[in-house]
């Protein structure tokens, strides 16, 4: 046992699981966070050292009386995963200002409550914070005008976080996934997007969740105590392509 604790919203299914399972069997303990309470209590409840707590990351109440239980039920508190996020994707003309605002509730207001709340607790630790973002929120694409702007707010934010809590000795990362066949982006991937990915990334393959889970569990730790401020791709090399024609290939 490490005797540290990291809280990780979005855990009961998808990267946010896998990240919890990565992190336990490194004697991490871990307080489970999400919003589908049922998947929540199957998931923690083979779990030991994971502890469930029912949130929308999104309801600034909920979010408060989360912290407070957890650090009554664990006293600390190292490393906050902001994971939960949703996606929705359609035309900049079709997208509803409800689905904007559900979108950017999630996947920023959250990141943005779910930090600010923990931030006395990381103090006393000199905690980490680790933000997931997206490959959305570093290249603009098609259909993802909600998506993709709440991922970019996320990076922007992240480093906020970093220049003005390093002096509490917090650090704050961003880590942006490529594509991973989770329930969120089978939703919204059809075949013929999966075989263009494939075909776009340098790897030729979607991330698993516990590739993307290596990289989150790393920034929470020691060995990540000079990094801050960063925002890393975990991608297949995805970012890094550029002018990328497929008729410029050999
Ligand atoms: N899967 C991908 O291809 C991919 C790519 C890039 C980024 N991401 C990001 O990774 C993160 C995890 O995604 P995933 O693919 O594992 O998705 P997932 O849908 O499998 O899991 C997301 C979890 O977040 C929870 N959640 C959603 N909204 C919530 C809220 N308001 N409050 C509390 N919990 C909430 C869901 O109930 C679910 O358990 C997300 O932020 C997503 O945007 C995923």
């Amino acid at each position: 046992m490490t005797g540290k604790v990291a809280l990780i919203t979005g855990a009961a299914r998808g990267i946010g699981l896998a990240t919890a399972k990565l992190m336990l069997g490194r004697g991490w303990q871990i307080a489970m966070v999400d919003r589908d309470e049922e998947e929540l209590l199957a998931a923690a409840g083979e779990l030991d050292g994971a502890r469930p707590f029912a949130c929308d990351v999104s309801v600034a109440d909920q979010v408060h009386e989360t912290l407070s239980a957890v650090l009554a039920a664990f006293g600390r508190l190292d490393a906050v995963v902001n994971n939960a996020g949703v996606a929705e994707f359609g035309p900049i003309e079709k997208t509803g200002f409800d689905t904007w605002r559900r979108v950017m509730a999630t996947n920023l207001d959250g990141v943005f409550l779910v930090s600010q709340a923990a931030i006395p607790a990381l103090k006393e630790t000199r905690g980490a914070l680790v933000n997931i973002a997206s490959i959305s929120g570093l290249r603009a694409s098609t259909l993802r005008v909600a998506y993709g702007t709440s991922k970019a707010a996320v990076i922007q934010l992240t480093k906020q976080q970093a220049v003005e809590l390093g002096e509490y000795g917090i650090r704050a990362n961003c880590v942006c996934p490529g594509p991973v066949r989770t329930k969120l982006a089978m939703a919204v991937h059809s075949q013929e997007i999966i075989d263009a990915y494939h075909d776009a990334i340098p790897l030729n393959r979607y991330g698993s969740e516990s590739e993307i889970a290596e990289l989150i569990a790393f920034l929470c730790t020691e060995q990540a105590s000079y990094v801050t401020g960063q925002i890393i791709a975990a991608d297949g090399g995805f970012e890094s392509t550029g002018v990328g024609l497929p008729a410029l290939r050999t």
